[in-house]
């Protein structure tokens, strides 16, 4: 992997699940995870430490973290999602080191998101930033909800989404994500946010989180990838979407990911068939979900082979 290579972030564990009615059971979701790493993937978001009032999936929080954190290679890097100090001491408790801690960059969505003004969270955030006494090898990312367009508000000014990302920025977080909750985004708005962050903070890892709720998730993250970012959040089987965000619909799907980026050589690390055996999994153990993947649907050409870096030609299968 080099400076040309994308980390797609697979968030199929917990924003997959959590758009779920149906209780995934703890030890498919923790074979899951192992099924995850086995594919290639370097980063995975796999819960969120919410409440269970709230989002009832995540009830086993804790016991899918105890059982994944001892599991998990060095170099893979999982994060958990936090609403509130709440949420990161229970991850802190289970084991896990990075934080994801989400809040809206609109008021509405906020509110109907995590019961709380933007102001509130932030609030929140400096709390969960003081346990570092405590537990001096935690991290802390923040995850923007709502950047490119909120259901409530319409559309976020990119000039009020950077003055989120100073603020963090100010209380020395060095991972953001700017999210496109519901999939209102176009690559021509994701360019403009996506260049402002980079350009500006060039020493925080930025990361994007994409819903392909109109078809345009690949082509946003092809230009979140051209304006310098190298995270880019997928869902296995493009499941997903936020319970307290009316008309999102699934993330992109991981393996279309892969496919657009190998297929130009761009390297991910991932292997596609590893990949789409995860898809199989879930589709097993609950025939009801619908997924939305186009490579689950119409599978790799297999007469296509992707031409590598080295000029060299990788064959699919
Ligand atoms: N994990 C587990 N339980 C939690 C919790 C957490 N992070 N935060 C709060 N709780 C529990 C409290 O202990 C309390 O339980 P009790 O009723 O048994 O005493 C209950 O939840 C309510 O707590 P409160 O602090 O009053 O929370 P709230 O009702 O104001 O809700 C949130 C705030 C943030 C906890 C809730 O809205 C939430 O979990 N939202 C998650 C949204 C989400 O997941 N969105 C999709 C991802 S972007
Ligand atoms: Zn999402």
């Amino acid at each position: 992997m080099d400076d040309s290579s994308v980390f797609i972030r697979d968030v199929m564990m917990r924003d997959g699940l959590q758009n779920l009615k149906e209780f995934i059971p703890t030890e498919v979701k923790i074979e899951l995870f192992r099924m995850l790493v086995a594919s290639g993937l370097r980063c995975i978001e796999f819960t969120s430490f919410v409440s269970p009032k709230a989002v009832p999936q995540f009830a086993d929080a804790s016991q899918v973290a105890r059982a994944v954190m001892p599991i998990t290679p060095t170099e893979v890097e999982v994060s958990a999602l936090i609403p509130n100090l709440k949420g990161a001491q229970l991850a802190l408790d289970s084991g896990v080191r990075r934080l994801a801690f989400v809040m809206s960059v609109s008021e509405s969505h906020n509110i109907n998101n995590v019961r709380r003004s933007t102001a509130e969270s932030i609030d929140e955030l400096k709390r969960i930033l003081a346990l570092k006494e405590k537990h001096p090898d935690m991290i802390v990312d923040v995850g923007m909800a709502t950047v490119f367009g909120c259901p409530f508000e319409g559309k976020i000014s990119p000039r009020v989404v950077l003055q989120f990302v100073r603020r963090f920025y100010g209380l020395g977080i060095r991972g953001m994500t700017v999210a496109d909750t519901v999939g209102f985004g176009n690559p021509k708005e994701i360019r403009e946010v996506c260049r402002l962050c980079v350009s500006e903070f060039p020493d925080v890892a930025f990361s994007i989180h994409l819903h392909n709720t109109r078809g345009l998730g690949s082509a946003n993250a092809f230009a979140a990838y051209e304006s310098g970012i190298r995270i880019i959040d997928g869902a296995v089987g493009g499941l997903g979407g936020c319970p307290f965000a009316p008309g999102a619909r699934g993330n992109t799907a991981t393996e279309d990911l892969v496919y657009m980026f190998e297929g130009m050589g761009i390297a991910t690390g991932i292997n596609m068939d590893a990949l789409l055996e995860v898809a199989r999994y879930v589709q097993s153990a609950k025939p009801e979900i619908h997924f939305s993947s186009n490579i689950l649907e119409a599978g790799v050409p297999k007469y296509l082979g992707a031409i590598t870096k080295d000029g060299t030609e990788q064959r699919w299968s």
